[in-house]
């Protein structure tokens, strides 16, 4: 059989990327031009910024992968793209260069949703194995997914506010440090001894949803008691205290979830799951409970093209196909491609 070689460019958010994937679990190149500095003093990502810096970056950014990966555009299957969800200007920077490079060489156009892009990234260091549960925590999305298979999503429990990563920003940035404040957090937390103790927020007990809006405010009310009093806080305790939090929390609903779906195999994905304190709590749990856990590296947790193309090449075996008439959609649904 013919190799089957797929571009894919994401431009859903802060990062420029583009990647070359060879049958669904090969990397072949990978590249991303990430805007951060750009954002860093707004302390947060400015959409029309976002746009502007994707327009400039993404051809040189889709020669680069194709250089990296030595090939020519008559070398590929098809282009995938991020369809959404994600900031609208920047989505569409991505999809119009995807059309534009589509139709220039005759190839199919495959729209992939970007949480099944995280979810997927997985494929690239080993293969899924089903009934499969996908813990999906990103800047924007917290959600535990149940696969049966390939291109089968079913959301049993996702975020009622922040997303975990939004959470991990906001408390950084209260506590005066930079964009994006997840890795931040994760740093001073390992360096405390003790925690300042916050509330874990677990809902009804039978929920399989988030709230975090909750324990930020509880974080956010901590430092101005403190500060009332004159004091100073301790940001490390503070740190490890809202880690603790989310940790404990993520963990225990992806155990109960992984038990009463008597799951095979368990992934997590997304910005945070590059944090150091879950991925530890996870791996020591679902080695306890006996079930095969993977988080992907560093890399490939946080925003990247490498994983558009592992879902796309799965998308375009089951016969999907996107054409010229597609658009940004911000609040893209995750829907099954399967049967
Ligand atoms: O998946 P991602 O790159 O973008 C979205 O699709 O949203 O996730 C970005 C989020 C940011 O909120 C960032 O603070 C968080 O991932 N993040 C982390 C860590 N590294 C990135 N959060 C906690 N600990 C980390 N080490
Ligand atoms: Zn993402």
């Amino acid at each position: 059989m013919e190799n089957q070689l797929i571009l894919a460019i994401e431009t859903s958010c802060d990062e420029t990327a583009a990647a070359v994937i060879k049958n669904g679990n090969e990397i072949i190149s990978n590249v991303v031009a990430s805007q951060i500095e750009s954002h860093k003093r707004f302390g947060g990502v400015v959409p029309e910024i976002a746009s502007r810096h994707h327009v400039e970056q993404i051809t040189i950014v889709i020669e680069e992968a194709l250089l990296q990966a030595k090939i020519t555009p008559s070398d590929l299957t098809a282009v995938a793209v991020t369809e959404g969800p994600g900031l609208v200007g920047a989505l569409l920077i991505g999809i119009n260069a995807a059309k534009a490079f589509a139709f220039a060489n005759s190839l199919p156009l495959i729209g992939v949703h970007h949480i099944a892009g995280h979810i997927y990234a997985n494929e690239l260091m080993q293969p899924m194995v089903f009934p499969l549960l996908a813990l999906v925590v990103s800047g924007g999305h917290t959600e535990l997914v149940i696969m049966k298979e390939h291109g089968s999503f079913e959301v049993i429990g996702e975020t009622r506010d922040d997303a975990a990563g939004e959470a991990y920003d906001k408390v950084a940035r209260v506590l005066g440090l930079p964009y994006p404040g997840g890795p931040h957090i994760d740093r001073l937390a390992h360096e405390a001894t003790t925690a300042v103790d916050f509330p874990r927020i677990w809902l009804e007990e039978d929920s399989y949803d988030f709230s975090f809006s909750g324990l930020k405010s509880a974080v956010i009310n901590y430092k101005h008691n403190v500060d009332q009093r004159g004091g100073e806080i301790s940001a490390e305790e503070v740190a490890k205290g809202f880690q603790d939090s989310v940790v404990e929390v993520i963990t225990g609903k992806a155990i109960r979830a992984a038990r009463e779906y008597d799951v095979k195999q368990v992934v997590a994905a997304g910005g945070v799951s590059a944090n150091k304190g879950l991925r530890t709590a996870l791996t020591a749990a679902f080695d306890k409970e006996g079930i095969p856990f993977y988080v992907p590296p560093l890399a490939l947790c946080t925003d990247n093209a490498a994983m558009i193309g592992a879902a796309a090449s799965k998308m375009y075996d089951s016969g999907v196909r996107g054409n010229l008439a597609m658009n940004g959609t911000p609040g893209m649904v995750l829907t099954n491609w399967c049967e």
